[in-house]
């Protein structure tokens, strides 16, 4: 693959289960984006995050990622609160928040039924997620929301998932000298059940931040 087919096509045909679902979906929501959902923010950017999947009538209805999502209210607060974005998050495609240094893509570009995919599409959408890693020059941070993300990506990268176990604001050095840092995922259950707090997520971009800049200064 290029650089100019980091996004799957309208009309990928690799997973027969999400196909039929996007045939469902557009008869149902003509609407919706119904399609792959292609990443969002500047390629040269230094952080990437990865994400599971679009849900659908979020990011699926929008083509954005986290765009019109339970678990985007959270995380595109939180990426103004730490300088990756701005502007205004409003739910939709055309609301002009942009991205800084920070891309956003997620490990399955189309929605899964009831937001699971299976590991057959986790892999056969593991080219696009290589792609998406490779067509960043400055990359420097990757910032995983779940444990599918995480071992997602870990595959993407070559590496066993021992290499790195999964945790909650964990930071692992890669040995391409990359740094991967692992969340929670932002999702409405999580933050339902208290899993993961704002606190804890902020806590987590407070990492990628000083991993990116360096801790923040003290005064003496
Ligand atoms: N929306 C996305 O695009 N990805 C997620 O992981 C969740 C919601």
């Amino acid at each position: 693959m290029g650089a100019s087919d980091v996004d799957p096509p309208r009309d990928c045909p690799l997973c027969p289960r999400l196909v039929a679902f996007h045939r469902g979906n557009r008869a149902a929501y003509p609407d919706f984006f119904n399609a792959p959902v292609p990443s969002f923010g500047p390629a040269d950017g230094r952080l990437l995050i990865v994400g599971l999947a679009p849900g659908l009538r979020g990011a699926n209805r929008t083509g954005r990622p986290f765009t019109g999502d339970y678990a985007g209210d959270l995380l595109y607060a939180t990426l103004i609160a730490h300088g990756f974005a701005r502007g205004t998050y409003d739910k939709r495609p055309d609301d002009g928040l942009e991205l800084v240094d920070c891309r956003i893509t997620n490990a399955v570009r189309c929605v899964p039924p009831e937001n699971k995919p299976v590991g057959s599409e986790v892999s056969a959408c593991r080219p696009f997620l290589l792609n998406t890693i490779a067509g960043m020059p400055n990359l420097q941070a990757i910032l995983v929301l779940g444990s599918l993300a995480h071992g997602a990506t870990l595959a993407a990268l070559g590496l066993r998932k021992s290499a790195c176990k999964f945790g909650h604001n964990a930071v692992h050095p890669l040995p391409d000298g990359r740094t991967l840092v692992s969340s929670y995922h932002c999702s409405r259950y999580n933050t339902n059940t208290g899993k993961l707090t704002t606190e804890m997520f902020h806590a987590v971009f407070g990492t990628v931040r000083a991993l990116l800049d360096g801790p923040p200064a003290t005064r003496s």
